[in-house]
């Protein structure tokens, strides 16, 4: 197993190590256009790797001969939201660098499985799939699972009890418009409605839908990283083990919850011929109303494009 991540930034170098630490692939490839950045902090996490008692090969590099072959490829190239940004503000810039990265991976890597994480995210995965010229099976976005977790997190933290007993799940565009699913988030099996008034869980909820820029807002220079990492990395590992977890993933739609030819969340099954199935939840017609007008937004702004 070989897996490349493009962007060695916050998010690719974080989620580089946690592959290494979980020993997800033989030979982990990190790339950026930054000289001596993605060698540097390969080498480094190489070096750890005696003392973590993992074998794994970490090679940085400026250009793609070193990544052939491939796996699976992560794209978090790219700019990142600063205080006062929204996801859509670096659409233009992103659009060219994640074109200039799928198509420059997939030359060399023309099997591979490709995780879009560069923003904003839904539009980015759409110029991964065009640029590679990739069935939609095998171009992911990493969003859902992120805003998940952050729903999950904050659920644990109103009610006071373990995150493990925690689920939830975040549809629609990862953007303002995402869709957070009070009814099919539970505690221990029980409908966070059943657990928490209306005013409570509208308050998770939008501290969810905010979660993105509640960090932007605390960093000021960047936004969140060890969470979208690890989000990335259970996406990983279930395609690397074949483990088929249903996971909230960006995919291409073509008819599924009454959506056409766009990318938005949805419940995907993930293994190794990457998403295997989608899951066709029934979402009542609020919840499908707000499904539409997310997936909706994603469509305008990939009508924006300039590729
Ligand atoms: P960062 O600025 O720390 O790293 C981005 C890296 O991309 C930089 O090292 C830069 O040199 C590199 N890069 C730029 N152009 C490149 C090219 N053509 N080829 C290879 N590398 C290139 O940013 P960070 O925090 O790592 O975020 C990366 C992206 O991921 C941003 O667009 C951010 O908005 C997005 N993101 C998405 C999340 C999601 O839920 N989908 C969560 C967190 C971040
Ligand atoms: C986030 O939600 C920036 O999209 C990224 O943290």
């Amino acid at each position: 197993m070989k897996i490349t991540v493009i962007g060695a930034g916050n998010v690719g170098a974080t989620t580089a190590q946690r592959l290494v630490d979980k020993q997800l692939a033989n030979e982990v490839v990190l790339v950026d256009v930054l000289e001596g950045i993605p060698q540097g902090k390969a080498l480094d996490m190489f070096e750890a790797s005696p003392v973590e008692k993992v074998d794994v090969r970490v090679v940085g590099s400026n250009t793609y001969d070193a990544t052939a072959k491939s796996d699976i490829v992560v794209i978090t190239a790219g700019i990142a939201r600063k205080p006062g940004m929204s996801r859509d503000d670096l659409m233009n810039t992103n659009c060219a660098i994640v074109r200039n990265c799928a198509s420059s991976a997939v030359a060399v890597s023309p099997d591979a499985i490709f995780i879009v994480v560069s923003n904003p995210l839904d539009v980015m995965a759409y110029v991964a799939m065009k640029a590679a010229k990739l069935p939609r099976e095998r171009v992911i976005g990493m969003a859902g699972v992120l805003d998940a977790a952050r729903f999950r997190s904050f659920i644990a933290l109103e009610l006071n009890v373990s995150v493990e007993d925690v689920n939830a799940f975040v549809l629609g565009g990862h953007g303002d418009s995402m869709v957070p699913l009070p009814r099919y988030s539970t505690v221990a099996g029980i409908p966070i409605t059943e657990l928490l008034d209306q005013q409570a869980v509208d308050r998770l909820v939008k501290r969810t839908r905010d979660g993105g820029i509640e960090i932007v807002n605390f960093l000021k220079t960047g936004s969140a990283y060890y969470a979208p990492s690890a989000a990335t990395v259970a996406m990983v590992e279930s395609i690397v083990r074949n483990k088929k977890r249903i996971l909230p993933c960006s995919v291409y739609l073509q008819g599924e919850y009454g959506l056409q030819n766009t990318f938005a969340g949805v419940p995907v099954k993930l293994g190794r011929n990457g998403m295997e199935q989608i899951i066709q939840i029934k979402l009542n017609p609020d919840e499908q109303a707000a499904l539409a007008k997310s997936a909706a937004d994603v469509t305008a702004s990939i009508g924006k494009l300039q590729m």
